[in-house]
């Protein structure tokens, strides 16, 4: 499969992966004809850059669900999203943070899709993080002139691209446990899968564990289908154990990346990211370097055109 623009969803989260859509979508064996199942579905950057021809996009955070079905379902589209933000975008440039309490509170009290986007774009580095009662608590990225003219448009025009791509497709949006979506597959199916990663991301909705990893790795092995999965092999400081001790027996790419959001320590130094596939990935780019024991083969890419930031 190939991309011919990557193009940003409107929605953004930790760990996004427009950027490496391309990537993804070149390990995509020419043979894939069942459905494109992505059990962490956050912000649907992969799906909506690939776009599959049938797809069940799922996540356990009910706000990005909720948002998709709300787009699906015409309840939410460009057109109220361009108005929405720019009647919260005036009231934001007059208020400031006191009016993204405002409605970070309401939205706490009871949720709407258009609030969430408005939230997720006017918050701190496009985090997304709920505390324990499930409460979005990521504060204001105090610019109240956020929403100009153009930002408006260019997430009024991610919305259209959504629009447009679920009138091409057949999209379901499944607020699920991943081993519930993963339960769902068939011989045909293909399953991207992109957990929060081990030891570095948290507080998406809910956290992740050593358990949830091991019980994602064996809900996969048992898959009847193909799968590519998304983690992170190492940077300059260490080196996931889990490349081995769960991902050992498969076939493993890696590439470097730069991720842009938050502030912490992932992001002021290049990741390798890694794509595990049960299969042999397909890539123009790679050359095999070392073959180890068992089925893995370590493919290194270069990181050339791979620095860029979210749009
Ligand atoms: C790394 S993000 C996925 C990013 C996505 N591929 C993108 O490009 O935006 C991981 C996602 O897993 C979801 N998640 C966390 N725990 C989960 C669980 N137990 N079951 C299903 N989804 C879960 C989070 O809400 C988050 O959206």
């Amino acid at each position: 499969m190939n991309i011919r623009k990557v193009t940003a969803p409107p929605i953004k989260c930790q760990g996004i992966k427009t950027r490496l859509a391309p990537w993804i979508a070149g390990t995509v064996p020419s043979d894939f004809n069942g459905a494109w199942i992505e059990p962490f579905m956050g912000s649907g950057a992969v799906a909506f850059n690939i776009l599959p021809k049938r797809a069940m996009l799922a996540d356990s955070n009910p706000h990005v669900v909720n948002f998709y079905q709300a787009v699906a379902h015409g309840t939410v589209s460009s057109r109220s999203v361009r108005s929405h933000l720019i009647a919260e975008g005036e009231k934001l440039l007059r208020s400031g943070g006191e009016h993204y309490y405002r409605v970070r509170e309401r939205f706490n009290i009871a949720s709407n899709p258009l609030d969430f986007l408005f939230l997720n774009r006017a918050c701190f580095n496009g985090l997304m993080r709920f505390n324990r009662q499930g409460q979005f608590n990521v504060p204001f990225c105090r610019k109240p002139g956020r929403f100009s003219p153009a930002y408006v448009t260019k997430i009024a025009n991610q919305v259209a691209k959504v629009e447009k791509a679920l009138k091409l497709g057949c999209y379901e949006f499944v607020c699920a446990e991943f081993q519930d979506t993963i339960r769902t597959a068939a011989k045909d199916d293909m399953i991207y899968a992109d957990p929060p990663y081990i030891n570095r991301h948290s507080d998406y909705f809910g956290i992740w564990s050593e358990g949830q990893d091991r019980q994602l790795a064996t809900a996969l092995a048992s898959a009847p289908c193909r799968f590519i999965l998304s983690t992170w092999h190492s940077n300059q400081f260490r080196r996931n154990n889990h490349i081995d001790t769960l991902w050992g027996n498969y076939f493993i790419s890696t590439r470097k990346h730069f991720y842009h959001l938050g502030a912490k320590e992932e992001n002021r130094n290049p990741m390798i990211e890694a794509l595990v596939t049960n299969f042999k990935p397909r890539s123009t780019l790679a050359q095999p370097t070392r073959q180890s024991t068992g089925r893995q083969i370590t493919i290194f890419e270069s990181s050339a055109g791979m620095v860029a930031s979210e749009g």
